[in-house]
């Protein structure tokens, strides 16, 4: 059986910066991302944070994914649903050389809570095509936007 393993992909990639297409860039304005591989069925992105960068709360339409810190540090928050049970955020700090699988309906939100600039690539698959940013409010998970390949990115 060959199964894709996403994070094992991830892992090539950020050892290997000579095989990235684009050259690593930060924007002060906000996160940068730029795809740096796509195949049939999973596409790789290398993404920067400089110290306070972030995303929303948001899904990945229904692909599941993968991600590695190449340097740096992130914090991820994911959404946990108990039953009977608002939703809540659990955080969790990704230090150089950390990263982990998430399925198809998984939710979080990343920030760069460090003091240096951090770098991560990330895996999806299949690519994305659709995400979703949500906002998390004393009512519960409440949709902000819907974003296109394509369109938004
Ligand atoms: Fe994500």
């Amino acid at each position: 059986m060959n199964r894709l393993d996403l994070l094992t992909i991830a892992r090539q990639y950020a050892a290997h910066p000579d095989t990235w297409s684009r050259r690593l860039h930060f924007d002060p304005a906000q996160r940068w991302y730029s795809r740096i591989a796509s195949a049939a069925d999973h596409e790789v992105w290398l993404l920067t944070w400089l110290p306070g960068q972030h995303t929303d709360l948001h899904d990945h339409g229904g692909s599941a994914g993968a991600f590695t810190v190449v340097s740096g540090e992130l914090t991820e928050e994911r959404l946990t649903r108990a039953r009977h049970s608002p939703p809540t955020l659990r955080p969790r700090l990704l230090p150089t050389g950390r990263g982990h699988r998430f399925g198809p309906q998984y939710i979080h939100r990343v920030t760069n809570r460090g003091r240096l600039p951090a770098i991560s690539v990330h895996v999806y698959g299949p690519a994305l095509a659709r995400m979703t940013r949500y906002e998390l409010t004393d009512e519960g998970l409440r949709t902000a936007a819907i974003e296109l390949a394509g369109s938004q990115w």
